[in-house]
């Protein structure tokens, strides 16, 4: 075989004169009568190549047989191009080579899509030839955003003194918000592992255990219903360090998020990163995860328009509910078909109706217009208004108020394209709520996790009023999307049991569940915490996708199954023997 000398991606003019060898995928071939053009490819780049007839029959016989995506290759001799076949957009475009020699490699039958062009594969083709697609210009860039993302984390964590340890991916079965992926035990017959959902337990355990600084880059399990942003198997960039606050968690990621958008993309993100309470960004933005680049704001209206005589509003001051608002820049232009389809789609979020108010030069231009008169002018004042806007009104219960003005947020930024492009903005999420009321079970669950603390002024409201009860809990939140989550944890057996306490876990299945870790807390535990990102949302944000599958090499799809190779799949009667798993007919 002609082993390479270069990559198909390193010519340039000043090679000109040198013979090389090059092996590579076929991208394309031109007949030009004459001329032959090749142009191979591997993950280094695209170069030109040109047979020439008066090179030799045997050369043109293999030339002429070279099909897309064969492997070759190619000995031959670099020369610059002509002037006027120079390519800019090419970072070998100066150059070519002349070939003396082809060796096909390996001969390829016609691909399902063409790997030039993406598009001409619907995604389960695409998913199911998962390699072929692996050979994009598209994809091919996103695992090297993402090799190169993984490689500044773990410099950051390497020079901050931070070790870098495993943890069992076999582990038992804890109740920590999804359902568990199970495993099988062939040796204790009915029982089973949990793959992890995260290794939370595991990197406390190693603070008790005296390891300072942790981290891990890990993939996570979770058999939970998929989106765009998530995947049943996932990565987790994971860390807990001891004798440490909220700041130091905070500070420590932002200067690695920092040093990674500035190594991978050359951005630099200002730091610090603003923060704010999750009820103040649940009253301006509508959400847990504002997106900053955003700028239209909520407004809560239920002072300014006491008085107002729509009886929609009345009725809502009366229940204690909550008026709301955005303006939302340029928005009088939306059509009676715009503003009825927003309509629907706020009553699918839960809202009862969209009243709306458009700010014209002779006034407010609405349906519910006769009554605002007077309040017209406070309103304006508000939310700095300007004739061409439109104020969209949402009047409910609060948890529904907020909620689907946040949305409406969204989806009136993206009709007017409202949103910047190439604007990363950063943002800490701080003080979650501790619990979160389960209406299907009639308890509290944690809203993180049980391991969380509750801030320590509100620790006595624990036993009367839980829902009132704020965690030291934090999220990065990067252009609305939540990138990671942590907090500062339980490090006393008395704290972590007045949790399981509150969460309704009686001491006997607190002891079954997590007896481990409640024994562990009593042996001189550190005060600890830590925080997990969710690298592939970090990877999407590096390379500019809203689909998890274009960063992640052999994705899932929404259905948590591989079109590749066909999991999850029936195995055979021997194996469940083994296992004593019979399986149940529908
Ligand atoms: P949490 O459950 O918030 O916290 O997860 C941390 C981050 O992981 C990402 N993430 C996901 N990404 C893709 N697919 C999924 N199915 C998925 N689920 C979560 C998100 C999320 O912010 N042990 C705690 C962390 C801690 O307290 O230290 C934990 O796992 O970006
Ligand atoms: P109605 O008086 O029910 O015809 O409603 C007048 C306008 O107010 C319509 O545009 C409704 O969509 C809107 N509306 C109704 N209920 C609400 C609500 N709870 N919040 C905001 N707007 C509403």
């Amino acid at each position: 075989m002609l082993k390479r000398t270069r990559t198909c991606g390193q010519l340039r003019k000043e090679h000109a004169g040198q013979s090389v060898i090059l092996n590579g995928w076929v991208n394309r071939r031109r007949d030009l009568g004459g001329l032959i053009f090749v142009d191979l490819r591997d993950r280094y780049g695209l170069t030109q190549v040109v047979c020439d007839p008066e090179t030799g029959d045997k050369l043109m016989t293999i030339a002429h047989k070279l099909g897309a995506e064969d492997v070759i290759a190619i000995k031959g001799t670099v020369r610059e191009r002509p002037k006027d076949a120079l390519n800019q957009d090419m970072p070998t475009g100066e150059i070519e080579i002349l070939a003396t020699e082809i060796e096909m490699l390996n001969s390829a039958v016609t691909l399902p899509f063409l790997v030039t062009d993406r598009e001409t594969g619907l995604e389960d083709l695409r998913l199911k030839y998962r390699y072929l697609e692996l050979r994009t210009a598209e994809l091919q860039r996103n695992l090297e955003i993402r090799h190169r993302a993984a490689q500044s984390v773990r410099k950051y964590y390497y020079a901050n003194q931070f070790f870098e340890i495993e943890t069992p991916v076999l582990m038992k079965s804890t109740p920590e918000g999804a359902r568990d992926y199970l495993v099988p035990s062939r040796i204790h017959k009915g029982s089973f592992y949990a793959l992890p959902q995260s290794p939370q337990t595991y990197k406390q355990l190693l603070m008790i255990g005296g390891f300072d600084r942790y981290f891990q880059i890990v993939k996570c399990f979770r058999d939970e219903d998929l989106r765009a942003d998530r995947q049943p198997e996932f990565t987790q960039i994971d860390v807990e360090m001891s004798f440490i606050d909220e700041e130091d968690i905070m500070n420590s990621t932002e200067a690695m998020l920092g040093q990674v958008f500035q190594e991978v993309l050359n951005v630099n993100l200002p730091r610090p990163f603003p923060r704010m309470d999750y009820t103040e960004a649940m009253h301006r933005y509508g959400s847990d995860k504002p997106d900053l680049r955003i700028g239209i704001e909520i407004h809560t209206l239920n002072d300014i328009l006491t008085g107002c005589d729509f009886q929609v509003f009345q009725s809502v001051i009366k229940t204690n509910g909550a008026i709301a608002a955005i303006c939302v820049p340029g928005g009088a232009q939306f059509s009676r078909k715009i503003i009825d389809e927003l309509t629907e789609k706020v009553r699918s979020w839960g809202a009862k109706g969209l009243a709306f108010a458009k700010i014209t030069e002779t006034g407010l231009e609405s349906g519910i217009a006769k009554f605002l008169d007077g309040f017209e002018k406070n309103l304006i004042q508000t939310f700095g208004a300007n004739v061409g806007d439109i104020l969209l009104f949402i009047a409910d219960e609060s948890k529904i108020t907020y909620p689907v003005l946040g949305r409406l947020r969204l989806a009136t930024a993206k009709i007017l394209d409202l949103v910047p492009k190439n604007v990363f903005k950063p943002l800490w999420v701080t003080r979650f709520p501790l619990l979160d009321w389960d209406e299907d079970n009639k308890r509290f669950v944690a809203m993180h996790h049980p391991f969380t603390s509750a801030l320590p002024e509100d620790r006595p409201m624990l036993a009367s009023n839980p829902e009132t009860v704020r965690a030291r809990a934090y999220d990065v939140v990067i252009n609305g999307n939540e990138i990671g989550g942590g907090s500062i944890r339980n490090h006393t057996m008395e704290m972590q049991q007045e949790m399981f306490d509150t969460l309704g876990i009686g001491r006997e299945e607190a002891r079954a569940k997590f007896g481990f870790l409640l024994d562990a807390l009593t042996f001189g535990t550190p005060p600890h915490g830590g925080i997990a990102l969710g690298f592939d949302r970090l990877v999407m944000l590096l390379v500019g996708t809203e689909n998890i599958r274009d960063v992640i090499a052999f994705p899932k799809t929404t259905s948590a199954a591989s079109l590749m190779d066909g999991c999850p799949s029936p195995v055979d009667e021997k194996q469940l023997d083994e296992l004593g798993i019979q399986i149940k007919e529908k």
